[in-house]
């Protein structure tokens, strides 16, 4: 458990704007910034942050919060790990205990596999750095590969003790338990109990965006056939390949600043890189991207180049996999290796000026590259050149902007020596099964291209609660403290000048009203009791609350973008600003959720009715039919009162 004193003071000091720009880029637009919104897929910015509000909001999928509401959903964390998230970057201390195993089997199981992820990673690099075996058989292995001990530190290399079940025994001791060590794959269950999955193995850890260890790679010092070469932790609540690219964590900042990042395979070809001073590097670990892992790297750059082995074979297989990237619409370079080189050994081979330079003289287009590779063979080979037109169709017609699209047709018709119109048309073809393919219109029963997601419009959240009590807790946080004149007497016209907060409480009340959400109810009650107490509660007392429900409904609610009562809206009154208004509107939605109210109780009274008349039952007819035009008299009050304001 963290205290609240150091809750308050992690949400105190986390800058909103801080926080949102390590995952987002972001640009200033006057008062407030605006990025494009890592929670759904966009292209034209709708995400925005106030930095003083201390607020985030998107415009096109709703999702609004301070910087703790940030962190849960970006880094689907839990309110306690958010938290911690934060206290680490701001490098305030939490105090926490040592967890014994009934408290860590309370935790929620993500939270414990990631603990548990942390304790290992921890482990393992305490064994690679101290322990003999770690001195005589672990460092020596990085050593000869010409690793530098800063590079394995900043990559949290780490290595796993060649016993059965050590860390096993040593994780259950330290409280860990039996059933995480199984889930997160550290430890394999047979009928001799668990033992250690990665024995004998240099552990690379495998990092989320914000550096929390999702799982690990490793890797036999030996290589030998008998065993395959790199263990993988196995899929599991924390860990899920197709998500995450190794490196990131260590790359995401230099992405950023350089604009590109590159992709390589292998998990010591991304350190290599660093320690040729590229740090914008990130590897998909040997299997081909996801749209997902694209996507990643989308929020930062625009910008791929993958580096490739220079082995033909191996380049022609992987071709097609590079479609995905040209999909998202990113510009994506090649870097061919010379012969036999990967990107770890190259890197090694030659200094770190040379390399530099041989990546930027050799990089180009992956479709040019593309196109030059595959019609080498096709001299004097007329089928072989119509397969590659199509293959080379096929990348263009992914290409989401037409601009470069048509830049490629030109330039690529101009290679394979065939007119443009011939590849505009074939080009058009595709991208109308694709259309039609996305519509779920059926075209063409062989396909070609294969059926992706298409891009989802955001699902705007459902708000909670009816729009009339999101409003008024929208006056209440907007507008709470702001004086309200309270006509007391009608006739002498004697006012009683009160808060608006006070008057909306006052109303409900006495009128023992309810909120249909229970985030609303709990802001209400806040009021209520301020209210009784003769206080007033600032919209801050709201963004920065502890209940991460009622920070993001507040934040929400305070980014309305519409700058008038939607009360007001309805009724298509001319009004400048609402600020101008503030009695009246108040008054309006007072009175509209009364009514909202009223007819409710009428719907219901409506059912009971039914069911008295099914039953028979003569006296309970009469009181609800009495009950029931009781009702409607108050409504037809209300509505008077309301008069033409507002269409009921
Ligand atoms: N890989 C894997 N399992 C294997 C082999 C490879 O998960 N059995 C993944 C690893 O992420 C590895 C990447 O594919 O980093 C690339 O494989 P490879 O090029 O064979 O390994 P390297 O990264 O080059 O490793 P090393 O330099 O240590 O041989
Ligand atoms: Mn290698």
């Amino acid at each position: 458990m963290i205290d609240h004193a150091t809750i308050e003071r992690v949400i105190d000091t986390a800058d909103i704007v801080e926080v949102v720009q390590d995952f987002v880029p972001l640009k200033r637009r006057g008062v407030n910034y605006l990025g494009l919104c890592p929670f759904h897929n966009e292209k034209t910015p709708s995400f925005t942050v106030s930095p003083s509000k201390g607020i985030f909001k998107c415009f096109g999928c709703g999702k609004a919060g301070n910087s703790v509401n940030f962190i849960m959903e970006h880094e689907k964390l839990s309110y306690p790990e958010a938290i911690k998230y934060l206290a680490s970057k701001y490098h305030i201390e939490i105090e926490e205990k040592e967890l014994s195993v009934e408290e860590t089997a309370k935790q929620n199981e993500r939270e414990s596999m990631l603990v548990l992820s942390a304790y290992a990673s921890r482990q393992f690099m305490e064994n690679l750095f101290q322990s003999n075996e770690g001195i005589s058989i672990g460092l020596p292995y990085f050593k000869e590969r010409g690793f530098r001990q800063e590079t394995l530190k900043k990559f949290e290399i780490g290595y796993c003790i060649d016993k059965r079940d050590a860390f096993t025994q040593k994780a259950i001791e330290a409280g860990y338990s039996k059933e995480f060590l199984a889930k997160t794959g550290l430890s394999v269950d047979n009928e001799n109990g668990l033992f250690d999955r990665f024995r004998g193995r240099v552990m690379f850890p495998i990092h989320s965006l914000s550096g929390q260890v999702l799982g690990f790679g490793g890797r036999v010092l030996k290589t030998d056939a008998k065993t395959a070469k790199y263990l993988n932790s196995p899929e599991s609540e924390i860990y899920h390949k197709s998500r995450i690219l190794y490196g990131i964590y260590q790359a995401r900042k230099a992405i950023g600043q350089t604009e590109k990042c590159y992709l390589v395979e292998g998990y010591t070809d991304v350190m290599s890189l660093h320690e040729a001073g590229v740090e914008n590097v990130v590897a998909s670990s040997g299997t081909s991207l996801t749209q997902e892992q694209v996507r990643l790297i989308k929020r930062f750059t625009h910008n791929v180049t993958i580096l490739y082995d220079g082995d033909a074979a191996g380049i022609k297989a992987s071709l097609r996999g590079i479609d995905i990237v040209l999909e998202e619409g990113l510009n994506v370079k090649i870097v061919l290796l010379p012969d036999g080189e990967d990107p770890d050994s190259y890197s090694k081979k030659v200094s770190n000026e040379e390399f530099h330079k041989y990546l930027s003289d050799n990089e180009v287009d992956f479709i040019i590259f593309k196109t030059n590779l595959l019609l080498k063979d096709t001299v004097n080979d007329p089928v072989g050149k119509a397969n590659v037109i199509r293959e080379i169709v096929k990348s263009i017609a992914v290409i989401p902007d037409p601009i470069p699209r048509t830049i490629y047709i030109k330039e690529c018709g101009l290679k394979m020596e065939i007119p443009e119109e011939v590849l505009y048309n074939e080009v058009a073809k595709l991208r109308q099964q694709k259309v039609s393919q996305e519509r779920g219109i059926y075209t063409d029963h062989r396909a070609i291209i294969p059926a992706k997601t298409p891009i989802q419009p955001p699902t705007k959240l459902t708000p909670p609660g009816s729009w009339t009590e999101r409003e008024l807790i929208r006056l209440l946080l907007k507008y709470g403290g702001r004086e309200y004149r309270k006509v007391v007497n009608k006739e002498s016209g004697n006012e009683e000048v009160i808060t608006v907060a006070d008057y909306i409480v006052d109303e409900i009340v006495s009128d023992d009203l309810n909120f249909e959400d229970s985030t609303l109810t709990k802001i209400f009650e806040e009021f209520k009791f301020t209210s009784t107490q003769g206080g007033t509660i600032e919209e801050q007392f709201f963004i920065r609350h502890s209940d991460p429900s009622i920070s993001s409904i507040t934040a929400d609610l305070l980014s309305d973008p519409t700058p008038l009562s939607r009360i007001w809206l309805v009724k298509q009154t001319f009004v400048e600003d609402e600020e101008m208004k503030i009695p009246h509107i108040v008054d309006d939605t007072v009175l509209k959720f009364k009514s909202d109210k009223i007819k409710e109780k009428i719907r219901e009274l409506l059912v009971e009715l039914k069911a008295a008349v099914e039953e028979g039952d003569e006296a309970k007819i009469l009181a609800l039919q009495k009950r029931d035009l009781e009702l409607k008299k108050i409504l037809r009050i209300i509505s008077k009162n309301l008069g033409d304001r507002i269409v009921l």
